[in-house]
Order: C-alpha cells, then structure tokens, then sequence
C-alpha cells in the first residue's frame, strides 16, 4: 500500500490523464496491464480461462478487472462509475455567433452549472474516424490546453445574477472556442489535425463522428493551509475508480477480485456499458457457465458499491439529518437509505465496518435527511442485477457535480487502504 503523499500523487495523475469516461477506463486498464493483467475480448470465445488476472472494456468506457483462481471462490468486489456530469458536444456543434466561434453542448448528467462559467476548458473524447482503405477505427482525443470559455454575463447587464437564478442550457451554456474571422472553418479538419498530432502514425481521411466534452483545463489541486484539501474536476467518481483498481492491482486474496466501473451512472446507468446493463452478468455467465453454481457462488460474494457522499457542508449544516452528519477527513461514509436508493444492509454495512476496523480505517454513516430526495448509484441496480449482497459506500466530498468539487486528501488514501484490505487475504 501506497503512503498517503505517493497515494495522492498517483491519484492526482489519474485524475488529470482521465478527463471522460473513455479516458478513465483507458487509465485503469493502463495500470492493470502494467501489472500483468491480461486483455480480454468480449467477440471472442474465452473458453475455460486458466487462473490468472484478465481485464475486459466494453464500449471503450467501462472495465471489468479481476483475478481469476479458476474455482468456486466467492467473488470479491468492487463497483464504481467513470463518467461524471458535463458539457457534451452536439454532432454539428460548430456556429458563430457575433463575431465569436462557439459549439453548442448537450448538458450531461446532473451538472452544476454555475461553476462552469468563466474558467477556460478544454476538450476530450473519442472520435470515429476512417482510414484510407475505408475501415472505421475510433480514437481517443484529448487537446490538454485550453480551448474554451463560457463568459458569465457582466454584473452591469444583470444587476439580478447574484440572486437565485436559472440557467438556461440552449441559450447560457454555449462555450466560445474563437473569433469567427471571415473565412469558412471546418471543424472535422480542426478534429483530424489534433487525431495526427497525437497519433502520427493514423491517417485518417476524416473524421465520421465524435463524443466530445468539455472540461476544466485547471489540473487538481492541493489546497488548504496544510494542503488537506483535494480540489478538482470529477472527484465523483474517479476517487473511487483509482482507489478500486490500486485494490485490484495488488490483490492476493484466495477470493476471485473483481472491479467493475461503469460508464453512464450519470444519467441512470441504462445502457450496454451502464450497470443496468448485461456487461457484468455476461462476463459472470462466462466464467461460472454453470447456472446453479454461478448462483451459489454470487450468494457467498460480497460487492462494494463506491461512490462519492455528501460530506456536511459547515455553511449549510441544516442540509444534513443532524444525528447523521459526515465530516471531511474521517473516514469513508456508509449510505442508507429505507427506500433501496441505496443497497446497504444491516449486514452488508457491518461488514464493511469490520473491513474498516482491520484496515485501521474510521467510518461514518450517511442518511438522507426525511424531507429531502436521495441520490442513488450503481449499488442497488448490481445487487438487483445479479443477487450479490452489496453495501454503498464512498469518500465525503463537497460541491458533488460542480467543476470543482472539494475531498480530504486523508479520505481519499482511507478508501484506498480499506479497499485494497478488501481483496487482501485473511
Ligand atoms: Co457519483
């Protein structure tokens, strides 16, 4: 296990190098091939896998990792999402606007707008692109500079903008990327010219379509007069996806360890990468072909859902149950919910706290408060999917689907240590 400034330094760069959910799955199966895990391909026949450690991605966004002990062991595992809220480009993105350049945006998930404002951008995703003889091939992009900004509107022009006030996402959320000039600008070309330039070995004859985002140019940050603070884009989830596959990178349980992080959390998870999807199951169903043994085994398995959870904000303590109040800094927070928005149990969140006390890990306890909705994840939908008993777990955050939302560093290495506890043996 990593010590806690090395830790936050390898999460740091995972952060900064996983800018979409693309880039995130790309990030993990980086890290597990550099430790021998071996490549799988789902239009392949696996046969009967021999003990070993394999991954798999399907729709070059979401990855299942493990270790494979080739017996009846139960399953060990760890759920989380790669995908965060944004700022998606529309397929003919590009107009121009007085005198300006822009590129219109689908609004992804449940973003917070305001903080989008006013901070330059940039841009990443994958692109589908042909090549010479004609085949379709896809490419990740990541232009790693800025290339936009949204200008807020000047105070003078609304003297009403630091009340309440709604944003509308056609006509408010449309970044400027140029100025327009005079001359016609085609923006495959612009797409095609960055494909070369990060693949000089493509050639490409044009770009087909794309599934672009903005995000925050500005790299994480450690903030506070101690550096406790983590401030960065997309702490939900990506926390939890390094956190899970340091875990499985290191694993050495008799128990088969498995990941699995899924990509469209955001918007309801129903998708063929999304975890109501058939992506674990059809994986599960290949290992253990068996069916009645496929469920024993899944009935003695254990899953942990890890997702970010509100940590109480100190300006808006009443926001929070107060008997039910999770702090930054201590420790990973266990999620209940009566309603099934979360998957935990008496037994499952018991367990967990068990994992916690071996890891020398504190752990605190999140409810939402009566008269307010609560969020949900990947949790309830696993366990609903495939039987396993499952608790939600995750770090406390601050501003969850802003820009820039705020965790301790502390927390972040907590959710390492108990992870990677959870695919140790005994
Ligand atoms: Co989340």
């Amino acid at each position: 296990m990593l010590p806690h400034d090395a830790c936050i330094a390898e999460l740091i760069s995972f952060i900064r190098t996983s800018p979409t959910a693309f880039h995130a799955a790309a990030a993990s199966a980086a890290l597990l091939a550099g430790q021998g895990f071996v490549r799988l391909d789902e239009q392949e026949c696996w046969g009967r896998l021999p003990a070993g450690k394999y991954y798999v991605l399907r729709n070059e966004s979401s990855l299942i990792g493990f270790t494979w002990q080739d017996t009846a062991a139960a399953f060990s595992i760890i759920g989380a999402h790669t995908d965060s809220p944004g700022l998606r480009l529309k397929p003919n993105a590009l107009r121009r606007e007085q005198g300006c350049l822009q590129l219109g945006v689908e609004i992804y998930g449940g973003a917070l707008l305001r903080p989008w404002f006013d901070r330059e951008l940039s841009l990443a995703g994958r692109v589908a692109w042909q090549d010479k003889d004609g085949g379709l091939r896809s490419a990740l992009l990541d232009f790693q500079r800025p290339v936009g900004i949204m200008p807020s509107l000047a105070i003078h022009l609304n003297r009403e903008a630091n009340k309440q006030q709604e944003i509308n996402g056609q006509t408010e959320m449309v970044p400027l990327v140029g100025l327009a000039g005079d001359t016609a600008i085609d923006f495959q070309q612009i797409l095609r010219a960055q494909l070369c330039h990060q693949q000089p070995e493509a050639t490409p004859v044009g770009i087909i379509d794309h599934e672009l985002f903005f995000y925050d140019a500005a790299p994480p940050a450690l903030a506070g007069l101690h550096q406790e603070f983590l401030v960065s884009a997309r702490l939900d989830n990506l926390v939890s996806c390094f956190a899970a596959t340091q875990a499985l990178r290191t694993a050495d349980s008799i128990d088969n360890c498995l990941i699995i992080l899924n990509d469209h959390e955001e918007v309801g998870s129903v998708s063929a990468a999304g975890a109501k999807g058939p992506f674990l199951r059809d994986v599960l169903e290949r290992l253990l072909p068996e069916a009645e043994n496929r469920q024993a085994v899944l009935r003695k398995s254990f899953f942990i859902s890890a997702d970010n959870a509100h940590a109480v904000h100190p300006n808006y303590t009443a926001k929070h149950d107060p008997q039910h109040l999770p702090q930054l800094g201590r420790g990973p927070v266990i999620k209940f919910n009566a309603n099934q928005r979360y998957a935990t149990t008496a037994a499952s969140g018991a367990r967990f706290r068990q994992l916690c006390a071996q890891a020398k890990v504190p752990a605190q306890d999140f409810v939402s408060r009566s008269d307010l909705a609560c969020g949900s994840t990947i949790g309830p939908l696993t366990a609903a999917g495939i039987g396993v008993d499952t608790v939600d777990i995750g770090i406390p955050s601050l501003a969850m689907h802003s820009i820039r939302e705020t965790a301790a560093c502390i927390d972040c290495w907590h959710l390492c240590r108990v992870l990677t506890r959870f695919f140790q043996h005994g």
